[in-house]
């Protein structure tokens, strides 16, 4: 089964020209040579690559034509083999009627198109030279169950006002269609139910979405979505939209991008109303999910603060707090007694967690951090030292 779905996947990649790349610096050569792409710094190039921020420009440029198309697609090869190898593992979607929101060149779509020939797809996007590029691949591959349109996608209940879907597809576009709001800082999780916010473009924009849905519908989400609580703004996005998650059907997919690993949230949503979730049952559920494809460990953030709370009665002995000047945020650095042991604590205002519970003394691990913190301070950010919970109460957050 894994083979056949292995060789479905390889075969459609040959039949419309994509190619695998693993390399970086060979990509943005090939690129920068063959294309001629006016985008000499590759770091820009490769920003845009990833999150085009709704200005569509760099879908213009890629989707030139097919070829130039194809060639950029090699970036998510193991993307898209990955999320393929998903959707042949899933439920069978023969016969039903499958909406591809912000298709782009219509890689997903025509590969869904032609592993179910008896279903019905249609594919919208905003981008006319990408729907080209799409109507280009159907045409090759002689697909008759597909159709594009160039549609804005914030308006779907708008353009399909009869259609109904019971499926919708969205590979990496809800997120680019529209902009989650982004999080205030925080400290702990107790801090981030709070810094979660629902705004009203976004509801509206899911809420167009949940209208083209048949009451028995999936939404299907494949998103870059970054760290627990993103993901959560986008679930609460979406329950206030009438969309709720089955996550059950959950999953995080690992995939190469030239030399990095990458994981991405798989997450399935349908109008069965549903509890909510609150934030630490879903760390505790988000944690322990399947993964697709795993090849390395992906420290979740919070699961390491759920690890420190769950030592149990602990005293702070030392600590401090670095303001860093550059706006990217605060970090504090502490040392705690924890019956008879010590463990030291790292943890910040933007996400990022470690802690060590093993091998710490007390005075060396002081000595360290009062060390670095002296050097982050002479380079000119704001360190402040604390003995305390009652002193690190009284610092400017
Ligand atoms: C990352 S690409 C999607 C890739 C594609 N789903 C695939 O599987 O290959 C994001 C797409 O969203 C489209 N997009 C962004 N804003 C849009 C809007 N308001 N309406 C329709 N499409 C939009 C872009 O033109 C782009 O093609």
């Amino acid at each position: 089964m894994e083979q056949l779905s292995s060789n479905v996947i390889e075969e459609y990649f040959d039949k419309i020209g994509l190619k695998e790349e693993n390399d970086r610096d060979e990509f943005f050569k090939k690129i920068d040579e063959k294309h001629k792409v006016n985008l000499t710094q590759n770091l820009d190039l490769a920003v845009s690559l990833r999150k085009d921020n709704g200005s569509g420009k760099i879908y213009n440029i890629k989707n030139k034509d097919l070829e130039t198309s194809m060639d950029f697609a090699g970036y998510y090869h193991d993307l898209y083999r990955q999320f393929f190898t998903w959707i042949m593992k899933g439920e069978n979607l023969d016969g039903k009627k499958i909406l591809d929101l912000g298709c782009d060149n219509g890689i997903t779509t025509c590969f869904v198109a032609g592993l179910y020939p008896n279903a019905q797809i249609v594919a919208v996007d905003k981008c006319k030279k990408g729907i080209k590029c799409a109507e280009e691949i159907a045409q090759k591959l002689e697909l008759k169950n597909v159709r594009f349109e160039s549609v804005d996608a914030k308006k779907v209940d708008k353009f399909f006002k009869e259609e109904k879907f019971d499926v919708v597809l969205s590979n990496r576009s809800m997120l680019e269609i529209t902009n989650l709001p982004k999080l205030k800082s925080f400290w702990s999780i107790d801090e981030v139910e709070d810094s979660i916010m629902v705004a009203n473009s976004v509801v509206k924009f899911f809420k167009s979405v949940e209208k083209v849905m048949a009451d028995d519908a999936k939404l299907i989400t494949f998103e870059r979505l970054e760290g627990v609580e993103e993901i959560l703004n986008f679930v609460k996005s979406m329950r206030e939209s009438g969309l709720y998650i089955d996550t059950d059907s959950m999953c995080k997919i690992q995939f190469k991008e030239l030399n990095d690993v990458e994981q991405m949230p798989l997450i399935v949503f349908d109008k069965t109303e549903r509890r909510e979730i609150g934030f630490y049952e879903f760390i505790e559920i988000y944690s322990k999910l399947p993964i697709l494809n795993k090849q390395t460990d992906v420290e979740d953030e919070f699961k390491i603060e759920l690890d420190f709370k769950a030592l149990g009665k602990k005293e702070l002995v030392y600590g401090t707090q670095i303001d860093y000047k550059t706006g990217v945020g605060s970090e504090r650095r502490e040392v705690w007694q924890v019956g008879d042991k010590f463990v030291s604590y790292k943890y910040s205002n933007v996400g990022r967690r470690e802690l060590i519970t093993e091998g710490i003394e007390k005075d060396k691990a002081i000595t360290e951090i009062r060390a670095m913190s002296n050097f982050i301070g002479r380079i000119g950010h704001k360190v402040t030292e604390y003995h305390s919970l009652e002193e690190r109460e009284k610092l400017v957050k």
